[in-house]
């Protein structure tokens, strides 16, 4: 069985961190959201994957994958020209899936579960698609599932009126009879082939579609507040502190921390979970638990909690603390002291900025 994760799409909730690369390439725990899908498929034994990808964001999916020999995986990227739909993109995979059964994973979403009893139960079923469900509070904001017994009898794409609590949250497996309910479908409202219309095809033509229920923690990592939720999940799950740079004798280290080499830590409280990159300076700051630094990061004179900092930005002199907050690659926050007290920014397009007393 092969696998296609799709990482096409525009990111629009994630500007301006997806202008200048893919949402899927955003690291939670210093690891790239993707990575943690493409690890959770080649632990369920699947190591052929098409990575569905749109001719903007190819290149930094390469930059970072490549054919994915080095993560254990064979790779293809697959181009699909316009985000014209989760449907839409299974076709563009048609050639590459042929006629075999096939996982499909939504890139942008992570999820705690180890995928081996779902692909399980597709296999001892005789059903064409098996799809991972999970109960949720929010149901209008997903596609939702109605089941019976193991049966899904109905699905609908971010209903106002849901018919069930259960989301639909990204990971299918499929027969090569969804391609036959593509080929029956229309362009929904906003304009997409979705996924859930092909499969309300297979439903309503006496094709058997399961739903596999799980109850453990998932996120679809959409927004920025998803993001720093994901990555204080995975953070509370750090096992072991691993410290290769260096940590003067003048700091204090608490709790589960992981410093990369060449990093040095010098009169700072680093309070876990918490991780640091490689070649780091944390000079006179507090680094409070949940938070990731990228790699080649200075913070000097500050304090962060709970956030995410990308490689090769610095923050210096901040009499705030830096708190929940997603800051991008290369970003320079500082603050002057003298009069007048006052503000100097420059923001990219679509950034926030938010200031508390
Ligand atoms: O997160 C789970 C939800 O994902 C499901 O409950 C919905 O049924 C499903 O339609 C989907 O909804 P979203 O609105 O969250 O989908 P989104 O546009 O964020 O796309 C999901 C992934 O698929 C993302 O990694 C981008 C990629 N994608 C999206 C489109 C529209 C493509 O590769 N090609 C596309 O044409």
């Amino acid at each position: 069985m092969k696998a296609i994760i799709l990482c096409a799409g525009k990111g629009t909730r994630l500007r301006p961190l997806t202008h200048t690369s893919a949402k899927h390439l955003i690291p939670v725990m210093n690891k790239p959201v993707l990575l943690y899908s493409i690890e959770k498929i080649k632990q369920a034994g699947i190591t052929d994957i098409g990575l569905i990808v749109s001719p903007d964001n190819k290149e930094s999916f390469q930059n970072v994958f490549g054919d994915g020999i080095d993560f254990g995986v064979r790779l293809e990227y697959i181009v699909q020209k316009d985000p014209k739909g989760l449907a839409h993109a299974v076709l563009c995979a048609k050639e590459y899936i042929g006629d075999d059964d096939f996982l499909m994973y939504l890139g942008d979403n992570l999820i705690k579960e180890d995928l081996d009893t779902f692909i399980k139960s597709f296999k001892d079923s005789k059903a064409d698609a098996t799809i991972l469900l999970a109960p949720v509070e929010n149901p209008s904001r997903f596609g939702v599932a109605k089941m019976k017994g193991n049966n899904i009898i109905a699905v609908v794409e971010k209903p106002k009126n849901p018919p069930s609590n259960l989301a639909i949250i990204g990971v299918y497996i499929f027969s090569k009879a969804i391609f036959e309910g593509i080929a029956n479908i229309k362009p929904s409202w906003r304009n997409e082939l979705e996924i859930t219309d092909a499969i309300d095809y297979l439903i309503n033509n006496n094709f058997i579609v399961n739903g596999h229920i799980i109850y453990s923690w998932w996120k679809d990592t959409g927004m920025p507040d998803d993001i720093i939720e994901a990555n204080r999940r995975l953070l509370e799950d750090l096992a072991d502190s691993n410290i290769l740079g260096n940590i003067a004798e003048n700091s204090l280290t608490q709790g589960k921390i992981v410093i990369g080499k060449g990093t040095n830590i010098l009169d700072s409280v680093i309070r876990g979970p918490v991780i640091i990159g490689e070649n780091c300076t944390i000079t006179y700051a507090y680094i409070g638990p949940f938070t990731s630094i990228g790699d080649n990061v200075d913070i000097k004179n500050a304090e962060v909690e709970n956030s995410i900092i990308m490689e090769n930005s610095k923050i210096i002199n901040l009499s705030r603390k830096v708190d929940s907050s997603l800051i991008g690659k290369n970003v320079f926050i500082k603050e002057i002291e003298g009069k007048p007290k006052s503000l100097k920014i420059v923001l990219g397009d679509h950034s926030q900025l938010t200031l508390k007393d």
